[in-house]
């Protein structure tokens, strides 16, 4: 049986690879406070039940692309819901330390693969015109996973505080996460194949089934007929992996690995991984406030993020990854500023309050830029005959580096000082602008296949 859908529900349903993303990178920093508790965990062994999910998200998203080359985007994220729905329960069931750190990398594998999978998937099937809004609902719903788990960290220590118990409040958080895992199960069962994979392995009736039935009420006839040429012209030069560092593919493999790179050591993930110890040190008391400012920096993430959806394809994605790094810059030199001058006056209450609003400042300038263009691009620039491949090593590479960034950033504060660290932040934000500036081209409006002729040019 068929079942009709609209276009919006398909984006929606494919988004929940993103919102699994975000929950589960997002709800660790919480659930810890009580994991510590009841295993008894030094600070060492913290790191590694944080850092286990990284590398499995890393070692995911090295598979991703060869499987979704070879058996399809949708079965490939359909199964990745099934182990997203195996891993919360494995952390919601684990009897020991050992069983909780295969539960959290497990549910790295599967975030990993997510992480690539789903603007793969939601840039094959959206229409040119759209793309930038339709590839960002990705990027949106990893700003709304990670705010319910911000909001759900913050309720649960009510329920803590309750006698609820250490044990049920981290095993009601991280298995929580079994449901939008069963959703993306279910949900893709029900939808099309990218129109793309299915003519790239010769299924062409399948693929123009796919492709009507991605463009209800429109004649999708031209679409199909480009689609089958830059397709006749991409299995001419399919080729194994090493093709990923030929000639052609130089440019995009730079870009791709280069923003892969920026996103994280501009300092993304110390605000979202550790936004509670920013406050605490810059002067705020009392935890249950820390958390309760990080949920609503992970609000104003969400609004601007739906803001860029409508900016992409109008603005463009090289002008507002310029403006977005620009704030980054400017910001961060605030947030370093107000350490240095906080440190010298003793703290106090005003470095505090300026330090939260420059925090909500740089989240923003990334939500509208560097957060969103990452994910659009990779997807983009990349030729059809290498695109899963290339866009898997752009993700290892921001896994991998999500991964260094997260493990140093509390030596790093301990050892130079808040000051100098989020100094170090804006240096690489301004190396990230000139590469930009250098590299980046433009890419708004035009199809993938155009983008490929530009690339190839
Ligand atoms: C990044 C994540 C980050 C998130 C924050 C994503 O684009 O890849 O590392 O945590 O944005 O919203």
């Amino acid at each position: 049986m068929r079942r009709q859908m609209g276009f919006g529900t398909i984006a929606i349903v494919a988004g929940l690879g993103g919102l699994l993303f975000g929950y589960d990178t997002g709800v660790i920093s919480g659930a810890l406070l009580y994991i510590r508790e009841s295993f008894s965990l030094s600070g060492a062994m913290q790191g590694v039940v944080v850092a286990v999910t990284l590398a499995g998200a890393a070692l995911g998203a090295a598979f991703a692309g060869a499987l979704a080359d070879a058996l399809g985007r949708r079965i490939v994220l359909l199964f990745t819901g099934l182990v997203f729905v195996a891993g919360a329960l494995l952390c919601a069931a684990a009897w020991s330390l050992p069983a909780l750190i295969a539960g959290r990398l497990v549910v790295g594998l599967a975030i990993g693969v997510a992480s690539m999978l789903t603007p793969l998937y939601l840039s094959e099937i959206a229409p040119p015109e759209k793309r930038g809004a339709i590839v960002t609902i990705n990027q949106l719903f990893i700003t709304i996973g990670a705010f319910l788990s911000y909001v759900l960290d913050y309720a649960m220590t009510f329920l803590a505080h309750g006698g609820g118990g250490h044990d049920v409040v981290w095993r009601a958080m991280l298995g929580l996460a079994a449901i939008p895992g069963a959703a993306l199960l279910i949900g893709m069962a029900l939808l099309p194949e990218s129109p793309r994979w299915l003519l790239a392995h010769q299924q062409e009736e399948k693929a123009k089934d796919a492709l009507t039935r991605l463009r209800p009420g429109r004649d999708s006839g031209e679409e199909f007929a480009a689609l089958r040429q830059d397709i006749a012209e991409a299995d001419k030069q399919r080729a194994p992996f090493s093709r990923l560092f030929a000639a052609g593919a130089r440019l995009p493999v730079m870009i791709g690995v280069g923003l892969a790179i920026f996103q994280q050591i501009t300092g993304i993930n110390t605000v979202i991984y550790f936004a509670p110890t920013i406050f605490k040190d810059s002067g705020m008391t009392g935890s249950a406030g820390a958390i309760l400012v990080t949920a609503g920096i992970g609000l104003i993430n969400v609004i601007l993020t739906i803001i860029a959806m409508r900016l992409l394809d109008h603005a463009g994605r090289r002008a507002l990854l310029l403006v977005g790094l620009v704030g980054m810059f400017v910001s961060l030199l605030g947030i370093s500023a107000c350490f240095a001058i906080g440190l010298h006056a003793g703290g106090g209450h005003l470095v505090a309050v300026l330090v939260i609003v420059l925090i909500a400042v740089y989240v923003s300038f990334f939500a509208i830029g560097l957060g969103p263009v990452f994910w659009l691009l990779i997807a983009e620039i990349f030729p059809l005959a290498i695109r899963g491949r290339g866009m898997s090593l752009a993700t290892i590479a921001n896994w991998g580096f999500n991964m260094l960034v997260s493990l140093t950033f509390l030596d790093l504060l301990k050892g130079i000082g808040q000051s100098a660290t989020f100094l170090v932040y804006a240096v690489l934000t301004g190396a990230a602008f000139l590469f930009t500036y250098k590299l980046v081209p433009e890419t708004k409006g035009r199809s993938l296949e155009e983008i490929e002729a530009q690339m190839r040019g």
